[in-house]
């Protein structure tokens, strides 16, 4: 997992990652997100498992929200062993007033579609800065090194600007969890979530892109330290 939005110390981040952590229950199967603001909850979980005996098991969606909840103490499954997990708690890039959300800043998005999916309640953390009336952020877009240039040219068709996701110039492309590249792509705004996904689905060797649709929930923290709770 490669983090591009390397972002600062945010309190809003920590109140509402942990702010939704108090859904959690003991016996409750809980995928865990990647990012900055996941990582709070995660903290927050671990703490409780090892203070206040929560008795949880966690999924996480990348190494690194692996080796976190492992430091943090909480046991672990997988989809494999729990096909339907009770819920899913991840942060977003940017979620807009009908709840589509953009993610993949940290390049983990199709793990983190996945467990959100298989999750019967899907909850995004993200500080007052993620809200918007529109999508218009770039899309990540996970695709195999193989298809690359295919991908490249149908997106560019459906009038998207794709860049290759860089770590840097020396080190070369971001490669995700997965062994794959990942293009981020701007559409300007993005006026019809649902069909973009689709279309971007549609394109042999895309792997997955970070639009979401399923969330159910949305904490956003506060610069007041307050926390506001948006339902679908
Ligand atoms: C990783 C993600 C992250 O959840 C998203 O980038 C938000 O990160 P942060 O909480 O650090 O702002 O989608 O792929």
């Amino acid at each position: 997992m490669t983090d591009r939005n390397v972002s600062a110390e945010k309190p809003e981040k920590r109140s509402a990652g942990i702010a939704a952590a108090r859904l959690v229950r003991s016996g409750m199967v809980v995928g865990l997100g990647t990012g900055s603001t996941v990582a709070y909850t995660i903290k927050e979980l671990g703490r409780q498992v090892r203070e206040e005996g929560l008795n949880i098991l966690g999924v996480v969606t990348s190494y690194q929200s692996e080796m976190l909840a492992i430091e943090s103490g909480i046991p672990l499954t997988t989809l494999a062993q729990h096909q339907e997990l009770d819920l899913a708690i991840d942060g977003a890039d940017q979620v807009d007033v009908k709840m589509y959300a953009i993610k993949g800043g940290g390049a983990a998005h199709t793990r983190e579609k996945i467990v959100s999916v298989s999750a019967k309640h899907f909850v995004v953390v993200a500080d007052d800065s993620k809200m918007s009336k529109e999508l218009d952020r770039e899309v990540p877009v996970e695709v195999l090194p193989f298809a690359k240039e295919l991908v490249v040219k149908k997106i560019r068709e459906l009038g998207g600007k794709p860049e290759l996701r860089m770590a840097s110039r020396k080190d070369g492309p971001v490669i995700t969890d997965n062994g794959n590249f990942v293009l981020d792509v701007a559409f300007g705004v993005i006026e019809d979530p649902a069909a973009l996904s689709l279309q971007l689905s549609a394109i042999p060797g895309v792997v997955e892109h970070g639009i979401f649709s399923n969330v159910d929930e949305v904490y956003i923290g506060k610069t007041d330290g307050s926390v506001e709770i948006i339902k679908k």
